[in-house]
């Protein structure tokens, strides 16, 4: 093996160059450079690029000060991707949506790999993070090195290392999450295991790039299909008169084989509503089934009907109807505490309220405009909460529970609460949805 790679990642020396500055792209290359790391961080977005290099932020959750600290520290970013030459690594953070037909998407990672083809050189280490269903590493990056004329293992390096992120959650960083990491031969497991082990306190190396592929799909099922249980038991436990919260709490005091998942309006965010499907496709292509998987889909994507309906139900009971109220959805991100809207229920729930004519107004400290995105634009403003605004509902529905929202005042104030996420629910002008 090429053995400068492997002591220029020791001496982290090594050039890193992380293509795609999103979510996942942007807190790697924070902690590349707060290793010592030289960075540079390319995109096709050059709002993106020249925010970074101004040493201003776009993502809500990440401390404004590390983005001036990274500039500080000599990182930059572009646009220009002849510089993946001048790099010795190669991290790959970019989309992998589905399609409106539920197929992969993977036209950012081929975007991404068109783009670098004539720039890369021999001695490079190049890894995906992006999720993907097993073999895309192979399929998409081993094909297009060995049609250059390197030797993979020998020459060139190929790596896949899934991400893990939880936006929010105060208690996990890109540092402390442990990382998967695989290489297509032994050799770029050793490297791409280095390279980790530099910035991430704990690696988890697995034999091949297909397993390290699958075990992120895993991991997403495992959520999909257990929030779809819990998702269904709740519209069960609703008809029978039963709190599913009280019972998920019950349940969660087993010490052994019990972990709780709770329901909520439908899945959102970047992954757990699309990776799964994912799977799905690459198994048809071998005449299998993913039953769970589709199951589950179904159940959590017919959430946002169910709370409408719900929302019918609850304006009922003071004599009116949808399209007569004046509704306000409290939450638009996909989850509490962030200002993610990718896939959000609270977006597909507003469309329905709309089309049945109500009058709907949203409310959420993260989002102080409804984003445009390629299904939905709103052309709303956030409004604040107070007495005055509260009264002027008819209905306030409870669809994102964020920490910094006074709900002592929306409970006190409300005519009528619909809650998706059993935050207000033992309060008596409250429907659970
Ligand atoms: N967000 C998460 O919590 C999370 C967690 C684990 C895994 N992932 C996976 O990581 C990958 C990236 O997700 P994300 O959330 O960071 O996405 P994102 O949309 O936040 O960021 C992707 C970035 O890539 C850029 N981009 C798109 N095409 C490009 C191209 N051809 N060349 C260069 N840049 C390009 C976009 O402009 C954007 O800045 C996806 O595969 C996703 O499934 C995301």
């Amino acid at each position: 093996m090429e053995s400068h790679l492997i002591s220029n990642i020791k001496s982290r020396s090594a050039n890193i160059g992380i293509i795609g500055m999103g979510y996942v792209g942007l807190p790697l290359i924070i902690r590349f450079v707060e290793e010592g790391f030289k960075t540079i961080g390319f995109d096709i977005d050059e709002q993106k690029v020249n925010i970074l290099n101004a040493g201003e932020n776009y993502i809500k959750h990440i401390d404004d000060k590390k983005i001036k600290t990274i500039v500080k520290n000599g990182f930059k970013a572009t646009t220009d991707f002849s510089e993946i030459s001048s790099v010795d690594i190669i991290i790959i953070c970019v989309p992998t949506p589905l399609s409106v037909d539920k197929k992969p998407d993977l036209s950012y990672i081929r975007g991404t790999l068109q783009s670098i083809k004539k720039h890369l050189k021999k001695n490079q280490l190049m890894i995906l993070e992006s999720t993907s269903y097993p073999g895309t590493t192979e399929e998409e990056i081993v094909s297009l090195i060995k049609r250059k004329g390197f030797l993979i293992g020998d020459n060139y390096f190929i790596g896949y290392s899934p991400e893990r992120e939880d936006p929010g959650n105060p208690n996990y960083t890109t540092k402390t999450i442990p990382k998967v990491v695989s290489g297509f031969t032994k050799n770029c497991l050793e490297l791409t295991n280095e390279l980790y082990g530099q910035v991430i306190d704990q690696t988890v190396p697995v034999s091949s790039t297909r397993a390290a592929e699958m075990t992120k799909i895993l991991e997403n099922i495992h959520r999909a299909v257990n929030i779809g249980l819990v998702n269904e038991l709740k519209m069960v436990t609703d008809k029978m008169d039963i709190d599913i919260y009280e019972v998920i709490e019950a349940a969660s005091t087993k010490p052994f084989g019990f972990t709780p998942y709770y329901p909520g309006p439908g899945l959102g965010g970047h992954c757990i509503p699309i990776d799964p499907f994912y799977l799905t496709w690459k198994a048809k292509e071998l005449g299998m089934e993913t039953r769970f998987i589709e199951l589950a889909g179904e159940v959590n994507s017919n959430m946002p009907y169910y709370v409408v309906n719900k929302v019918d139900e609850a304006l009922n009971t003071i004599g009116k109807s949808i399209s007569d109220s004046r509704i306000l959805v409290l939450g638009l991100a996909y989850k509490k505490n962030v200002d993610d809207t990718r896939e959000s229920p609270s977006l597909t729930i507003i469309d329905l309220l709309i089309k049945k004519g109500a009058d709907v107004q949203y409310s959420d400290p993260y989002l102080p405009e409804a984003p445009k995105t390629r299904k939905y634009n709103f052309e709303l403003k956030s409004i604040k909460i107070s007495k005055e605004t509260i009264k002027g509902f008819d209905l306030i529905l409870l669809s994102t529970d964020h920490d910094d929202v006074d709900y002592k005042l929306i409970e006190n104030e409300s005519k009528l609460i619909v809650d998706t996420r059993g935050k207000l629910r033992h309060s008596d002008n409250v429907f659970s949805a």
